[in-house]
């Protein structure tokens, strides 16, 4: 009868761990369920959060920002696939505009509204997101937009090197893909408009021997928005793709400069003690 009953009593304790454990494991359930939810709700809350903080940035940087300009006018020059991937170049810019701490005014200038550039970014954003975009859209040539002395095209095939960002400048890009390389065709527009040119300064800072130094829509923004926040090629330049340069020329720090400045002299002091020499 003993022995029953403690067989009995080891019974219930058993039946009592297991329901112990299966109520703390649906409780576990039950949490991870909540905090999915919390986390959800987090992360739209967060999504939200962020939209409106862009938008916002964006829309300052279209009062006060300093603007940039996409150049339209090379739809005669593009096959419709170079025009398919220009607006996929084109919206990636956008993305990385939006996105940045300082964003720039965009402006797509010379953007005729029945041009296949046109309707194509219409066809990719959706009417409805077009028209919400922040961003200067228009017909207008720049040259009627903004005083010509602020104008500088940003062409690769130009001999002139843009040292230093100048605030005052509006840069301008030519929203133009071309894998047949037409070489000198916004050189020859900007030459054209007597307008001011630069190109990156990709010999002065990257070893960099063949190869086209044509960068791409959204590497250049990339660049612009980097060149501008920081005033530092070495990481503007980042946005160079790797496989087109064998890396950075080395720079020595100034604390290099200074131990091979104080190396020198000490080899120098003993060789002239050495030699008798003062
Ligand atoms: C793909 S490139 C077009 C190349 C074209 N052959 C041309 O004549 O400009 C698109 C635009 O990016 C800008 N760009 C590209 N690489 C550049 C560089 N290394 N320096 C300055 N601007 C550059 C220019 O504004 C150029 O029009």
């Amino acid at each position: 009868c003993l022995f029953l009953l403690h067989c009995f009593n080891c019974f219930k304790l058993l039946c009592s761990v297991r329901l112990v454990k299966e109520l703390e494991s649906s409780e576990e359930e039950g949490n991870q369920d909540e905090h999915k939810l919390k986390n959800t709700m987090f992360l739209q809350y967060w999504n939200r959060s962020l939209d409106k903080l862009l938008g916002w940035r964006t829309a300052q940087a279209m009062r006060f920002g300093q603007p940039i300009v996409f150049d339209f006018s090379y739809a005669s020059n593009m096959s419709r696939k170079e025009i398919e991937n220009t607006v996929s170049q084109l919206m990636e810019v956008e993305g990385w505009n939006r996105r940045a701490t300082e964003p720039f005014h965009l402006h797509f200038c010379n953007l005729q509204p029945d041009s296949h550039c046109k309707k194509e970014l219409l066809k990719r954003y959706g009417a409805e997101t077009w028209d919400r975009l922040l961003i200067t859209s228009t017909e207008q040539h720049y040259i009627d937009v903004f005083p010509r002395e602020q104008l500088v095209y940003l062409t690769a095939d130009s001999p002139n090197i843009l040292r230093s960002f100048d605030h005052s400048k509006v840069y301008i890009i030519g929203a133009l893909v071309d894998k047949s390389i037409h070489s000198g065709l916004s050189l020859a527009n900007a030459k054209r408009l007597k307008l001011a040119t630069a190109r990156l300064p990709l010999d002065e800072f990257l070893h960099w021997e063949l190869g086209a130094k044509n960068l791409t829509l959204d590497q250049m923004i990339r660049i612009m928005l980097t060149i501008k926040d920081t005033g530092k090629w070495e990481e503007a330049l980042q946005f160079v793709p790797k496989r087109k340069h064998d890396g950075f020329y080395q720079r020595q720090t100034q604390t290099e400069c200074d131990w091979w400045f104080c190396g020198f002299h000490a080899i120098a002091g003993s060789s002239n003690r050495d030699s008798g020499r003062t």
